[in-house]
C-alpha cells in the first residue's frame, strides 16, 4: 500500500459510531463502487466509495460490508466480503486482499469472498426488520450513471419489497462530519504535502511559464510524497482566469505583473485537502494586489475565528458576508450608500465574492456534513473567501482547512506562508528544485 491506512481500531469506531443510530432489527448493506470504463479495453483508476472506505478501510473493488447487530449468530453480526482472489489476477493486476489480510486491516472477524454475497443475503434478511441502505444523498450530488449501490439496492428492494428500508445517508452524514483523531492526523499528512508542492512552485514560477508546468511540479511533489495524486482537478489560473471560478484548462501562459491563483490539494490514504494561495509571478505584488490580497487575509481571519461550536453555518456565511461589504467598500468596489439600501436577499457583495466561504472537508473533497445543524467540536471546514474582479483581471481566494475543537480554531495550514511578505520572500529565495 502507497500509505498507511488508518487503525482497525479506528475502523471498528467508525462502524460503533453507525451502529448507534440503527434501529433494532436493522441490516445495513455498504457497496465499493464499479471500475469505471472509459472506451475499448480501458478503464478510469479506481476509486472507493467514501463511505464503505471510512467504515472498513478496504480500497478494493468488489467489496461489500453488512452491519447486522441483531443477528442470531454473533459471526453474522459484521460481515465484509472482498474479491476472491487467485493467481491468474495475482499475475495480471497484482495481489489483492487475502481474507486474513482484509480481515487484518478492517478489525472485521468475519471475511467472505463476495462471490458468496447473494446466498449470505438469502440467509440473512428473513432475520432483518429493516434495511438500511446506502445512497448519495450530498447536497450537489448530480450522478447520470448507476452506482454499483444503486443497482445492488434496486435488486434487494427487488427480492425484498415488504422489508421496510431506512436511509443510512443521514447516519453516515453524521459520523463523517466529525472526525475521529486518526482522521484528522491523515488529512493533516495530506496538507503537508500539499504544503511541500507550495513551497516546491514557489520556487518554480517565474515570468513565461505556463500553467501547466506548475501543475506538474505540483504533481511532481504530491507523487513523491506517498500521495496518489490530487483530490480535485486543479485550477492553475493566472491573470483574469482566476475571476473564472471553475478554470481548469490551465493552459495559458503565466505573464509579468500578473498574480496566479492556485487551487490545489494532494489526497493522502483517501483523504483530502484543500489549499489555495495566490503568489505573485514575477515575484512581487503590486499596491493594488497587496491592498486586495490583505483584505481577503482579513475576511479568512474574521472567518476562522467564527467557527466555533454552537453557531449555525447559515448565520456564520451571514456573517462572513458582512465582513466581505466592508472590505469591499474599504476597496473602492462598493458603495457605502447603496450597500445600505441593498436588497439582503441579494446582497452587492455577491458580485465579487460568488461562492460559499467553508465546507466540510474528509475523504471528499465537498464532504458530506451536518449543514442544518451546529457546528461541532471535530468537524473539518475550508475557510476560502475571495475577491474576483474581472475588470482588474484579478482574483484573490486563499483557502485554508480548520479543525473545530471546544477551544480554538485549529488551522491544518498554519505552516504554509500566507502573508504577502512571507510568499514573497518564498518567492525570492528561489531555492534549486531537486
Ligand atoms: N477546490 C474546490 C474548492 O475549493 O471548493
Ligand atoms: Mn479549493
Ligand atoms: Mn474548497
Amino acid at each position: 500500500m502507497r500509505y498507511l491506512p488508518l487503525s482497525a481500531a479506528t475502523y471498528r469506531e467508525h462502524r460503533n459510531r453507525f451502529r448507534q443510530h440503527m434501529e433494532k432489527g436493522g441490516l445495513a448493506v455498504f457497496h465499493s463502487n464499479d471500475i469505471m470504463p472509459t472506451s475499448a479495453d480501458g478503464s478510469m483508476p479506481f476509486k472507493q466509495a467514501s463511505d464503505i472506505l471510512h467504515l472498513s478501510g478496504i480500497d478494493q473493488e468488489e467489496t461489500v460490508l453488512l452491519l447486522f447487530p441483531d443477528a442470531v449468530d454473533p459471526k453474522d453480526r459484521e460481515i465484509l466480503f472482498v474479491r476472491e482472489t487467485n493467481e491468474h489476477i495475482a499475475i495480471w493486476e497484482g495481489a489483492k486482499f487475502s481474507q486474513a489480510e482484509a480481515s487484518e486491516l478492517s478489525g472485521i472477524a468475519t471475511v467472505l469472498w463476495t462471490t458468496s454475497y447473494d446466498a449470505t443475503i438469502k440467509r440473512l434478511a428473513p432475520q432483518a426488520e429493516h434495511l438500511f441502505l446506502n445512497s448519495n444523498e450530498h447536497l450537489r450530488q448530480g450522478n447520470e450513471v448507476e452506482t454499483r449501490e444503486e443497482r445492488k439496492n434496486k435488486e434487494l428492494r427487488a427480492l425484498y419489497p415488504l422489508h421496510s428500508v431506512r436511509r443510512s445517508a443521514p447516519i453516515m452524514h453524521r459520523i463523517r462530519s466529525r472526525k475521529t483523531k486518526e482522521e484528522v492526523a491523515q488529512m493533516q499528512r495530506a496538507m503537508d504535502i500539499t504544503g511541500k508542492a507550495f513551497e516546491r512552485v514557489c520556487g518554480f514560477v517565474k515570468p513565461g511559464v505556463k500553467e501547466y508546468e506548475i501543475e506538474a511540479e505540483i504533481t511532481h511533489e504530491f507523487l513523491r510524497n506517498g500521495s496518489r495524486g490530487h483530490a480535485y482537478t486543479p485550477i492553475i489560473a493566472s491573470g483574469y482566469n482566476a475571476c473564472v471560478l471553475h478554470y481548469i484548462t490551465n493552459d495559458q501562459v503565466c505573464n509579468d505583473g500578473d498574480v496566479i491563483l492556485m487551487d490545489f490539494g494532494c489526497e493522502y490514504g483517501g483523504y483530502a485537502s484543500d489549499l489555495t494561495r495566490c503568489i505573485p509571478v514575477n515575484g512581487r505584488f503590486t499596491q493594488r494586489q497587496k491592498d486586495v490580497y490583505n483584505a481577503v487575509l482579513r475576511v479568512q481571519r474574521a472567518s476562522i475565528a467564527m467557527l466555533r461550536p454552537g453557531t449555525l453555518l447559515a448565520d456564520y456565511h451571514k456573517e462572513v458576508g458582512k465582513v466581505m461589504e466592508s472590505e469591499l467598500i474599504g476597496l473602492g468596489l462598493l458603495d457605502k450608500a447603496e450597500v445600505a439600501k441593498q436588497n439582503p436577499d441579494r446582497p452587492l457583495y455577491k458580485k465579487y465574492f460568488m461562492h460559499g466561504n467553508s465546507h466540510f472537508l474528509g475523504l471528499d473533497v465537498h464532504d458530506v456534513g451536518l449543514w442544518n445543524e451546529m457546528i461541532q467540536p471535530d468537524m473539518v471546514f475550508t475557510v476560502e473567501p475571495g475577491i474576483y474582479i474581472r475588470e482588474e483581471k484579478l482574483g484573490i481566494r486563499l483557502e485554508n482547512n480548520i479543525l473545530v475543537t471546544r477551544d480554538n480554531p485549529i488551522d491544518l495550514f498554519s505552516n504554509i506562508p500566507i502573508e504577502v511578505e512571507a510568499v514573497e520572500e518564498l518567492m525570492n529565495r528561489r531555492k534549486v528544485v531537486a
